[in-house]
């Protein structure tokens, strides 16, 4: 367990000015391997999809057109046997209106509030994108040693002719939390080569703005190419 005192100012700053913080100790190790073993065993029960395409992003749903392989649990597959996520959902709405200093709510769209992704060994990953929502928290299930989440930092200074682009990889801990600016930053994950990777993404919104784009759903959950989905 981690002794360190909580340092909200901390978590703040680097929210607004690295886009990202990662909250450590958040879920119990015990929890974490309860929810891991039943994410798996619904997996072999064949109760989720495998989302498997590629080159399918376009602006319009704020994706560079990367591969994606991961199972989806999308919000009722989460209801149906994961609950304890919609309790640690709500739960932690204090701490996500504090860190990001905006007053954040739980997301109204049902499909995607709570989904998790689970990246297979030898090759799950994620394309390049951004993300839609206003705030994006992520809960690590696993710790890894591989397949980072990958972020694409713009930066610009008076002092450098340029902009420039900071690329941060940050490896999941087991029941650490991040919060990040995931509308604003590029992102990935890497490919995993021997481990599994699970990530609890954990939407949140604020009342005034709840936009999601119109044909998004299709697109993440069905791999339905944006040109021509409904
Ligand atoms: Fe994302």
């Amino acid at each position: 367990m981690n002794n360190t005192p909580f340092n909200l100012n901390k978590h703040i700053a680097e929210y607004h000015y690295d886009y990202v913080t990662v909250l450590d100790d958040i879920v119990p190790p015990a929890l974490c391997d309860t929810l891991k073993e039943r994410v798996e065993r619904t997996i072999e029960q064949g109760r989720v999809k495998l989302v498997n395409h590629q080159g399918l992003g376009t602006r319009e749903v704020s994706d560079a057109g990367g591969q994606y392989l991961h199972y989806i649990f999308q919000g009722q597959d989460v209801r149906d046997h994961l609950s304890e996520l919609t309790a640690i959902y709500h739960s932690l709405l204090p701490l996500v209106s504090l860190v990001t200093s905006q007053a954040a709510i739980v997301s109204p769209h049902s499909r995607s509030d709570i989904n998790i992704k689970v990246y297979p060994e030898g090759g799950g990953t994620l394309g390049e994108h951004y993300d839609t929502n206003a705030i994006t928290v992520l809960l690590f299930l696993t710790s890894n040693r591989e397949a980072p989440l990958r972020m694409q930092i713009p930066r610009a200074h008076p002092s450098k002719p340029e902009p420039w682009i900071e690329h941060r990889h940050i490896y999941a801990k087991a029941g650490s939390v991040l919060v990040m600016k995931g509308r604003e930053i590029l992102h990935d994950c890497e490919p995993t080569v021997t481990e599994k990777k699970i990530t609890v993404v954990l939407n949140y919104y604020t009342r005034d703005d709840v936009w999601r784009p119109e044909k998004f759903d299709a697109f993440v959950y069905d791999g339905v190419d944006p040109e021509i989905a409904a």
